[in-house]
């Protein structure tokens, strides 16, 4: 089973897909977390978004993996744990220009493919039902108001000693947004078949428990047809 969940920065798909994928008891794929994953790499190495042929290269020599069941799991990069670098605000910043390129799509896409074949997950980002996985079992376009998510942002960065205006973490998120849904390559929007669920005013527990009940019906329904 594939369960797809896309949607802007902040709508919520993070916490929810963790919680789902370790309520099923199948794996968890952020998608976001590769680029990321990529995006501190460059940075790192002082390597342009603009440059091509390096990102080309850069990205696939890069192993990403995944360890661990959430809460507990670990993303790491050429062997070192990177889950907290990525989340940094220097990542966060300049994520949306090193996921443009479709060197970089195209090779991340090829890797959580692979992840999907053999595995059911709970997989989230923002081209998973349009690009990654268009037949996927489960298709859900999660979205929120700019000032919630700006709220959930800043509570996060508080979590990480950082302080933020919610003015400023709403530009950073209408720029993300602008950036993310007008780029050339694979541009988040909701896919043919994706239900929206707006999660501004309802609670995580709610938008698992929505999640997992949909999961669960069509579990349900594929195994009487199997009988
Ligand atoms: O979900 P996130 O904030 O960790 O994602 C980081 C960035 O990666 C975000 O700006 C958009 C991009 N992204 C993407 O382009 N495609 C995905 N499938 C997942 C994330």
């Amino acid at each position: 089973m594939i369960i797809a969940i896309d949607g802007p920065a902040g709508s919520g798909k993070s916490s929810t897909a963790r919680a789902v994928a370790a309520r099923l008891g199948i794996t968890y794929l952020d998608t976001g977390a590769m680029y990321r994953a990529i995006t501190l790499k460059c940075l790192r190495l002082g390597i342009s978004s603009q440059d091509t042929e390096a990102l080309a290269k850069l990205t696939s020599q890069t192993v990403i993996s995944f360890t661990g069941v959430p809460p507990e799991s670990r993303i790491w990069m050429d062997g070192e744990d990177v889950s907290t670098q990525i989340r940094s605000d220097e990542v966060t910043r300049n994520v949306s220009d090193y996921c443009a390129p479709s060197v970089v799509r195209e090779a991340l896409v090829k890797q959580q493919r692979e992840i999907g074949k053999n595995n059911s997950v709970v997989c989230e980002g923002r081209d998973i039902a349009t690009v990654v996985f268009p037949d996927a079992d489960l298709k859900i376009y999660m979205v929120a108001s700019v000032e919630e998510r700006a709220r959930r942002r800043q509570k996060d960065f508080e979590n990480l000693g950082v302080h933020k205006s919610i003015e400023e973490l709403k530009e950073e998120i209408s720029l993300r947004d602008h950036k993310d849904s007008t780029r050339k390559n694979s541009p988040l929007q909701k896919a043919a078949g994706a239900e929206e669920l707006d999660t501004t005013g309802m609670t995580l527990e709610s938008q698992i428990e929505y999640i997992v009940n949909k999961a669960t019906a069509l579990i349900q329904a594929k195994s009487a047809v199997a009988k």
